[in-house]
């Protein structure tokens, strides 16, 4: 899939009108697509420039761009929660997403993650994700699909169950692995197997009884440094003269992140110092 340059047959294309909607459009030759404000001709984009403007028979205009990556997401179909551009982003550095890493990922969901893991891993490596329900991985696979283009090289989506995977499954423990799912303490002790020494641990929880949950798990299993955990909040502004302000709605919560790493074998935690209660 061409990230730039000039538009080519086969691009998605959002145009957005006067009121600033959104409307999504793949390129074919001789097509023309229809808006309440007449027809545009779709060969009036071909061999355009990203943000050309293009006009409606009926004289509206429409402003085109191919699609971020952030635009697919928000508009892909779904069949689980997507995690959210804001999180992904938060996964993508503070979980050290390297080029050429090898990361493993449940539950794939819809996908959404696993795009902007396989941009940060690149060509040479590796992201494998399950996914315990196959309409869910049906969802996943065919967002991919359709945001690269095919499947890309470097992905391997499977049907199962995480808790039930071995290191031999893999072909040697990952270097990086990222859970969202109900339950991630369920899968503490098989993580901990599948997990290189060094290696990122970081998961996805919505709710503060889950949060508890999975950063006590993470301190039972006794071979991972002490968890972080924290949330992002990310807070748009309005900026237009006396007007200036943040915007009245926000996102307020999606989930919490933890992270922590894989100690190396037989070693036991350093204890956290606390401050002595008076
Ligand atoms: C919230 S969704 C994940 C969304 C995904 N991160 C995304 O960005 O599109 C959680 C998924 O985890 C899957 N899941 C739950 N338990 C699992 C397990 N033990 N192994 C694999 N997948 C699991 C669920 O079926 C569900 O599709």
């Amino acid at each position: 899939m061409p990230y730039s340059g000039p538009f080519q047959a086969g691009d998605r294309v959002q145009l957005t009108d006067a009121k600033r909607r959104h409307f999504t459009i793949i390129l074919e030759p001789g097509t023309t697509y229809h808006t309440h404000r007449g027809q545009i001709a779709h060969d009036d984009i071909i061999g355009a420039d990203e943000g050309t403007v293009v006009q409606s028979t009926m004289g509206s205009d429409y402003l085109c761009f191919r699609h971020l990556m952030v635009d697919h997401v928000l508009s892909m179909p779904r069949g689980a929660a997507v995690i959210y551009p804001k999180d992904s982003a938060q996964i993508l550095v503070e979980g050290d997403i390297f080029p050429g890493a090898r990361v493993l990922e449940a539950g794939a969901g819809s996908g959404a993650l696993s795009m902007a893991l396989l941009r940060a891993v690149g060509e040479k490596g590796n992201v494998i994700s399950y996914e315990i329900r196959d309409d869910h991985l049906e969802y996943a696979v065919s967002n991919v699909e359709e945001y690269f283009g095919e499947r890309p090289a470097t992905w391997d989506p499977r049907l199962g169950d995480l808790k039930e995977v071995t290191v031999e499954d893999l072909d040697g423990p990952v270097d990086r692995i990222i859970l969202d799912m109900l339950e991630p303490w369920e899968m503490l002790a098989t993580c901990k197997d599948l997990l290189i020494p060094g290696g990122v641990f970081m998961t996805y929880v919505a709710t503060v009884p889950q949060l508890m949950k999975v950063m006590e798990g993470i301190r039972e299993q006794k071979c991972f440094t002490e968890p972080r955990a924290w949330e992002s909040l990310v807070r748009d502004w309005k900026v237009e003269g006396l007007a200036t302000r943040p915007e009245h709605r926000m996102n307020a919560h999606t989930a919490f992140l933890v992270m922590t790493r894989r100690l190396a074998d037989g070693v036991e935690p350093p204890r956290p110092q606390r401050k002595a209660r008076r």
